[in-house]
């Protein structure tokens, strides 16, 4: 289903148009469909049905209080990657017991706070990750479940600044290594091993990098089976990539049965941490055309989102369809010329998209699609601006789930010198 769609030539998020939400609060501002993202969340866990499973919403496609509520509503679990992350979680009302906790740089603190909330496993990502878990879990008195991230050496065939599982990444254990960090972790008073982990990039569009990593995971719990080490879960990672333009990744159902028949027989659950799939395409980036400039080279639209507000064009080169809110009549005589669509920061990688099509006049409204992944996760201040608007359209009714910044807090922690 896509939830935004053109009806009476307006763009609408659901049934409202993005011209309705504009008006009311606002551009830049991200619009996200309650629907689109329940959708897919009941897609992705459907192909699971009947087999143990959890799905772990990666927190950081989408920290959104509203959207980890949904998630957490719809039963799902999280992957968190710092200790900000786990308080966004409880705060939004997550089960802890459905929290994993990946990332290579957990401080003895951020393990405090997981310990504390007794969380679901850590994903480990090194030895020495493990010596210093199992030193703080002896200190609280507790037992640490945990999984090792195994780094497959598998190619998920992505942009290399979002690809994980290759050996030259700084991710997860060597492959090779694994087998003997595990039966340290055996030896270890405040650690439980419960599974194997791995996660080998985003944004990937094949279906066979995902098995192939599954297929050496399996030897590992094979192996570690022989060594008396029962896993009693296989966290898959995330990684499943959306439609940005013509892309065709694997659909939920044929990756949930993949996955499943390679697991066969075996009595382990499994855990997927998928972020982009789940909540990409259910939003957009609301903008508003400041000013047309044209020079001898080009054409640019200079709109009032920018890097700061969706950094992935800037970031990756990525591409975002952009479409006009308001579709042109056929007498209209607006040319449609060749835009650079740009935003106000004063760098020249400031741009949303290249060379796009469009009949535009100052003060148009464009919707930035598929931004709901790494979109408002990703935003920053530069530039001294203030971070968009979110709000969440649900059946109707639009709800300002943040409201824009407001200029003063953004220096509001700052003191000169006296
Ligand atoms: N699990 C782990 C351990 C991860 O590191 C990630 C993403 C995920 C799960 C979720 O991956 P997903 O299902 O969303 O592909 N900022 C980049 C993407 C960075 C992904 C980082 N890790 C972008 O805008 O494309």
């Amino acid at each position: 289903m896509n939830s935004f769609t053109l009806n009476n030539n307006i763009l609408h998020a659901e049934n409202v148009g993005l011209n309705q939400i504009a008006l009311e609060f606002g551009t830049p501002c991200y619009v996200y469909s309650k629907a689109a993202l329940t959708l897919a969340f009941e897609r992705f866990s459907a192909g699971f049905i009947g087999s143990d499973h959890l799905v772990c919403f990666a927190v950081k496609s989408n920290p959104s209080l509203a959207i980890l509520n949904l998630f957490a509503k719809l039963g799902a679990g999280f992957d968190i990657v710092s200790g900000g992350e786990l308080a966004r979680v409880l705060a939004a009302g997550g089960d802890p017991k459905k929290i994993v906790f990946s990332g290579v740089g957990k401080t003895a603190v951020e393990m405090q706070a997981a310990l504390d909330a007794g969380i679901f496993c850590f994903n480990v990502e090194s030895a020495s990750e493990l010596t210093r878990l199992n030193k703080v879990a002896a200190e609280m008195g507790k037992v640490a479940p945990v999984s090792l991230r195994v780094n497959p050496n598998v190619d998920a065939k992505t942009h290399p600044y979002i690809s994980t599982g290759l050996k030259n990444n700084k991710f997860g254990v060597a492959y090779e290594d694994a087998l003997s960090i595990y039966l340290q972790a055996a030896a270890m008073s405040n650690i439980a091993i419960h599974g194997v982990d791995c996660h080998i990039g985003s944004q990937i569009t094949e279906l066979s990098p995902f098995l192939d990593a599954l297929d050496r995971v399996l030897l590992l719990v094979d192996a570690l089976q022989q060594h008396g080490i029962e896993i009693q879960h296989i966290d898959a990672g995330g990684g499943i990539g959306i439609c940005y333009s013509n892309e065709t990744p694997p659909e939920f159902k044929v990756y949930a049965e993949a996955m499943r028949a390679k697991l066969g027989e075996r009595k382990v659950r499994l855990v997927f941490e998928p972020g982009r799939a789940l909540v990409g395409n259910a939003g957009v980036l609301l903008t508003k055309v400041e000013y047309l400039k044209h020079t001898e080279a080009k054409n640019f639209a200079i709109v009032d989102a920018a890097m700061n507000d969706l950094m992935r064009p800037a970031l990756y080169d990525a591409y975002h369809d952009i479409k006009a809110v308001q579709t042109r009549l056929k007498d209209d005589v607006t040319p449609t010329l060749t835009y650079e669509i740009v935003g106000p920061v004063c760098e020249s990688g400031d741009f949303l998209g290249h060379d796009r099509n469009l009949a535009l006049a100052e003060g148009d409204l464009l919707a930035i699609m598929s931004a709901g992944a790494y979109g408002m996760s990703m935003a920053s201040n530069y530039n001294t601006r203030p971070r968009a608007a979110e709000v969440m359209v649900d059946d109707g009714v639009c709800h300002l789930i943040r409201p824009r910044e407001v200029i003063a807090d953004l220096f509001a922690l700052e003191k000169v010198l006296p």
